[in-house]
């Protein structure tokens, strides 16, 4: 997507460097992150400077591919080890952060070279996520009409991905057809991927969008004000069960009460067929700052970080929950929009979990 008229990837690799856009700073300042190691780059996705499933996946991928790079050219396979295993305890949640991890390492496993083997995957990994989220866009348009009001919930447009988007992805196929739609976009709390960042990638496509506060849901789709729910994920299980960012499955319920249908975007990295529902995925728990501050400019442009809770009370800060499959009208994918029974299952998965490698560990 173009940022001031220049095109970009959310995360690219140039010489050996992993080159990201700052998910951190957005939308107040757009900057550029260098992470010239693996260590810089497993930081970069702890600390969310990039974030939402698909991109992580690829910055896991390209990790890989500087560990390889950096280890002992007589035998990687101990440090690389090691730094495979430091990439993956970065977050637990996504599983396109382990799809990306496996892909790079399943191809050093196998080759003469293994840097040059990882390198070329990972790069093959963050190819074939922009097409799929390309294609998520083709297939989703058709459930956008004209003057179509969407709601979405987190970020799921091109900055959580290397390119496109998923949730977002047929918003902007459905606008450049003319159609003119609108986003509801729910702020998203604590750490508001809604009110920053899809915010201002719409902003930035020239689309119709009102920021709304995560509890104005409801009464907006009470009113029939909202034609369709489209959501990322972080991982599909077998049974179909989608994780997402907290308060997915809030509008889920609602969307079910009022009517309204509840598709969630996913490209094939996200699917995870070795998990069996949803309460099996590992939900990350972040730090409860994230829940008692908020930061911003003041009206001198100066990022201040406020206190928004009683000093001294507690807070709770789980990042995803689980929506059940029952509650999901489709899965818009880079196959077209799939039902339950037609999405990808533990008997019919092509690639086993793969390196031994375990969410959080
Ligand atoms: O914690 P985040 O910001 O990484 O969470 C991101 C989300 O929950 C997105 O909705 C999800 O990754 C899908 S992105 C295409």
């Amino acid at each position: 997507m173009r940022v001031h008229g220049i095109p970009y990837r959310t995360i690219w690799m140039e010489g050996g460097v992993v080159r990201l856009i700052d998910q951190n700073r957005l939308p107040f300042e757009f900057a550029l992150v260098d992470c010239p190691t693996h260590r810089e780059t497993a930081a970069a996705i702890r600390e969310m400077v990039v974030r939402g499933a698909p991109a992580i996946g690829a910055a896991g991928a390209f990790a890989v591919a500087q560990a390889f790079a950096e280890a002992p050219a007589r035998d990687p396979w101990p440090y690389a080890r090691e730094a495979r295993d430091h990439v993956a305890a970065t977050r637990p949640t996504a599983r396109d952060l382990f799809a990306g991890i496996e892909h790079a390492w399943r191809a050093a496993e196998s080759a003469v070279d293994p840097a040059a083997a990882s390198l070329a995957a990972a790069q093959a990994f963050a190819d074939e996520s922009v097409e799929s989220c390309r294609r998520i866009g083709e297939h989703g348009a058709a459930l956008i009409g004209e003057g179509a009001r969407v709601l979405t919930h987190c970020n799921a447009g091109w900055l959580a991905t290397v390119d496109y988007g998923t949730a977002l992805a047929p918003v902007y196929v459905a606008a450049a057809r003319g159609r003119r739609p609108h986003v509801w976009v729910d702020e998203t709390r604590p750490r508001a991927q809604g009110a920053r960042l899809t915010a201002w990638e719409l902003s930035g496509e020239g689309i119709s969008h009102t920021v709304i506060a995560d509890n104005a849901a409801a009464w907006l789709m009470s009113r029939g004000e909202v034609d369709l729910v489209i959501t990322g994920a972080d991982r599909v299980a077998a049974n179909g069960d989608a994780v997402n960012k907290i308060g997915t499955l809030t509008k889920a319920l609602c969307a079910r009460e009022f009517g309204i249908p509840f598709y969630v975007a996913v490209p094939p990295s996200t699917f995870d067929p070795a998990t069996p529902d949803g309460a099996s995925v590992m939900i990350e728990e972040r730090a409860e700052d994230e829940v008692h501050f908020q930061s911003g400019p003041d009206e001198h442009g100066t990022i201040r970080r406020i206190r928004v809770t009683s000093p001294g009370s507690s807070a709770r800060n789980p990042a995803f929950d689980a929506t059940p499959a029952r509650l999901i009208a489709g899965y818009i994918t880079d196959r077209g929009i799939l039902q339950r029974h037609e999405i990808p299952s533990a008997t019919t998965a092509a690639e086993p979990a793969a390196a031994g490698l375990v969410p959080g560990e």
